[in-house]
């Protein structure tokens, strides 16, 4: 890991070369709004545009999205110029026009003074109110769960994540990886009475034998002993009371 010093905002930081400029920006405690970019995901990010910045090389001024832009020496980061917060402002508008229904997108418009778009709204379907089709959802659950439930379907404004041919997933282990991964809240996931409902099917949990709290569905046990070895024991308690 090779550290280099740039400025972001006019303040000389200490940032790792080649890590995207909104890690940088993060670690020094300097505030870019982000909704694609997962940091455990390297493929993820680049799709809502929320996060763009001046970037300032070689004497050259651009915009970019911060969460792919790499950290090199020589860097100059401004995140908040007048331009900056007119495009961002733009982009967020733009968000909500298409995702309306989501509590994020409209809290984060709300917080660059648009509460309702100007232009009409989306007359999407199922998710797409809140879906901006990021992708992340799909990627946490091929990339880190291993399981590849949902895919991408669809193109344009029509695209969003679905179980195969829209009929109950086989391979969900209703982990819901993808409902925490996802950042406009667009995927339903339920917990009641010991059964996860996500994706059109029902999980039933484990509970702790401790406390008695059902906290991990059954099936996510099954997949991560048989796919690990791990000792089915070690699922008999919750986090809180291993
Ligand atoms: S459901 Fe969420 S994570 Fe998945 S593509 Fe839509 S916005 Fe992104
Ligand atoms: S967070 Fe960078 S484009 Fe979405």
């Amino acid at each position: 890991m090779e550290k280099i010093t740039i400025i972001i905002d006019g303040k000389q930081v200490e940032a790792v070369k080649d890590q995207p400029v909104l890690m940088a920006a993060r670690e020094n405690g300097i505030d870019i709004p982000a909704l694609c970019h997962h940091p455990e995901l390297e493929s993820s990010g680049g799709s809502c545009r929320v996060c763009l910045v001046e970037a300032v090389q070689g004497g050259r001024s651009r915009i970019v999205t911060s969460c792919n832009y790499p950290v090199r020496a020589g860097l100059e980061v401004n995140t908040s110029t007048d331009q900056v917060m007119k495009i961002r402002k733009g982009v967020l508008e733009l968000l909500l026009c298409r995702v309306p229904d989501s509590e994020v997108v409209r809290g984060l418009a709300s917080k660059y003074g648009i509460d309702e778009p100007r232009f009409f709204k989306d007359e999407g379907e199922n998710n797409r109110y809140k879906c901006i089709a990021c992708s992340l959802c799909t990627q946490v659950c091929e990339d880190v769960v291993g399981v590849s439930a949902i895919s991408m379907q669809n193109r344009g404004v029509e695209k969003a994540p679905g179980t195969p041919f829209h009929k109950d997933s086989q391979a969900c282990i209703g982990c819901g990886a993808c409902a925490y991964a996802c950042p406009t809240g667009a995927i339903s996931m339920k917990d009641s009475k010991g059964v996860r409902t996500i994706w059109g099917r029902k999980f039933k949990m484990a509970a702790c034998s401790v406390c008695g709290k059902p906290y991990i569905p059954q099936a996510q046990v099954d997949w991560i002993v048989k796919t690990t070895g791990k000792d089915r024991a070690f699922f008999d308690k919750c986090p809180d009371h291993r």
